[in-house]
């Protein structure tokens, strides 16, 4: 598969771990007009909330809330109603909250469109096995035996049964999520180090070329941009890499 250069901007999403909304917006800054996605998680939602995301949007990107909800269905509900009047172009749940809590998140997305209070039907997707988690951990820790592979398609099978639009996964899964899943089903994968950079937490990671090769639809990347001297070169670097996959 051939990237133009746009194409491969529209596949990733980089992570705004910032604590505030001033040093995100000064990152956002120094990439817009790049064509790339704005991923806000945790750390700034939980600082900057509902206003960094409108200004976001009003900024012309496509925002994806990285806020893995996983709660009771009638909070999730409750929860995705809120996200959906936000605008975002995609929010995640846990799959492991099950069915009806994932089938929840797509209720209040709808009780939200119904209502006239979204002005567009966000992708929902699901959480499988976090990147950071190895096989030791989930085995022993975590307390769910076999391979994380097997895990992870266990989930996207399950997120795919509730009607979710995708998973989030490491780039190494994505050809047996396909393959069970279908290639329509979405798979946005985080752990992506460019050769050379720090792995950081991560535990299941690949290169830009490689998760495109692998079918990869979205690719999350967070420290090799976000925390190196120039955000805007790094993109640069990246998108090259992934047209000449
Ligand atoms: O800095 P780095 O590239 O590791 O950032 C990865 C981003 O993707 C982080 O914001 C992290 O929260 C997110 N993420 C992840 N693994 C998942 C889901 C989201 O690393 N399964």
């Amino acid at each position: 598969m051939t990237l133009t250069r746009k194409d491969a901007a529209s596949k990733v999403m980089v992570a705004l771990d910032k604590p505030d909304a001033e040093e995100a917006l000064r990152l956002a800054s120094e990439l817009q007009g790049a064509g790339c996605w704005m991923k806000v998680g945790m750390e700034l939602f939980y600082a900057a909330g509902p206003s960094v995301v409108r200004e976001l949007k009003s900024r012309g990107f496509r925002v994806f809330l990285d806020v893995k909800m996983h709660d009771i269905p009638n909070t999730v509900r409750g929860g995705a109603r809120s996200i959906a009047r936000l605008g975002v172009d995609m929010f995640n749940v846990h799959a492991a909250g099950g069915l009806a809590m994932m089938r929840g998140a797509l209720e209040g997305v709808q009780e939200a469109i119904q209502a006239g209070d979204a002005s567009q039907t966000p992708l929902v997707i699901a959480v499988t096995q976090l990147t950071s988690t190895s096989q030791a951990t989930m085995n022993d820790e975590i307390g769910i035996p076999g391979s994380v592979e097997e895990a992870v398609v266990r989930y996207a099978r399950l997120a795919k049964a509730a009607g979710l639009h995708g998973v989030v996964a490491s780039p190494l899964e994505v050809a047996a999520i396909k393959s069970v899943c279908g290639d329509g089903f979405y798979t946005v994968t985080p752990g992506i180090r460019p050769a050379g950079s720090d792995v950081g937490d991560q535990s299941r990671v690949t290169t830009p070329r490689d998760a495109v090769s692998g079918g990869t639809d979205f690719l999350v990347i967070g420290r090799p941009i976000s925390a190196v001297p120039n955000p805007a070169e790094a993109l640069d670097l990246i998108l090259k890499e992934m047209t000449e996959a």
